[in-house]
């Protein structure tokens, strides 16, 4: 079996026991196999807009010999998971822009019941806030590290409540900087990226300076 690397092993930490998974934008499947297998989830529909990764899933399934328990869908974002069909929803490895656009596009996703495990590659920012604006609530929050680079993963679900988060929420999440070395590279990250962004817009050296501030560094 494909091992997974610690950014996608830090999503399958998400799922719950027992958790009928949809993993969005699957690629080459190796979370649902991996969930199946290891008998974390009972059932899973692999799902991708693409037909061509979607046929390397379906490869990595029969050779599992999973095909009695994973189902690989051709779907563009939840369009064609019904509502019943799955507890937990994976969507990794996509712009934080396109997995809020993947959740803002489907009614159900103000189901409470389900868990929305999302591994934005970029724009984590933007997530974050969108999802502060629509009523989701961050539940858990880790970072790892895969080939020298920092990813963050959130655990999520639709409350209905929208907390009065201050203008660096977007950039911390629940993460813990000052306690975690993994979630201070992140910030870090962040920092650095908005410090980019303040050569072209100076307001963004605002942000930057506080957020530092926030961490703890000193310039
Ligand atoms: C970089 S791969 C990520 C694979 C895996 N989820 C991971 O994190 O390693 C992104 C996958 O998302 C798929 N994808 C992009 N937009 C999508 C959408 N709107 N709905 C479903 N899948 C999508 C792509 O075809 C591609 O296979």
């Amino acid at each position: 079996m494909h091992r997974l690397d610690s950014r996608l092993a830090l999503c399958a930490s998400f799922v719950r026991k027992g958790a009928r998974l949809a993993d969005i934008g699957t690629d080459h499947a190796y979370l649902p196999v991996w969930l199946c297998r290891c008998g974390v989830c009972p059932s899973a529909i692999a799902a991708d807009i693409n037909p061509a990764p979607l046929e390397s899933g379906a490869r990595a399934v029969a050779e599992a010999g999973l095909t009695d328990k994973i189902e690989t869908r051709l779907s563009n974002g939840l369009r064609e998971i019904r509502q019943d069909e799955a507890d937990d929803i994976v969507i990794a490895g996509m712009g934080g822009d396109l997995i809020a656009e993947i959740i803002g596009d489907c009614a159900y996703t103000q189901d409470k019941n389900k868990h929305f495990i999302l591994q934005p590659m970029t724009r984590s920012e933007n997530l974050l806030r969108w999802l502060d604006a629509n009523g989701f609530s961050v539940l858990r929050q880790d970072c790892c590290t895969a080939a020298k680079k920092c990813y963050t993963v959130i655990l999520t679900a639709y409350t209905g409540k929208t907390a009065a988060h201050d203008a660096l929420y977007p950039y911390l999440g629940e993460l813990r900087p000052q306690e975690n070395e993994t979630h201070r590279r992140f910030v870090y990250a962040h920092i650095e990226r908005l410090r980019k962004k303040a050569k072209g817009d100076s307001r963004f050296d605002a942000i930057a300076d506080a957020l530092a501030n926030r961490v703890g560094e000193t310039r």
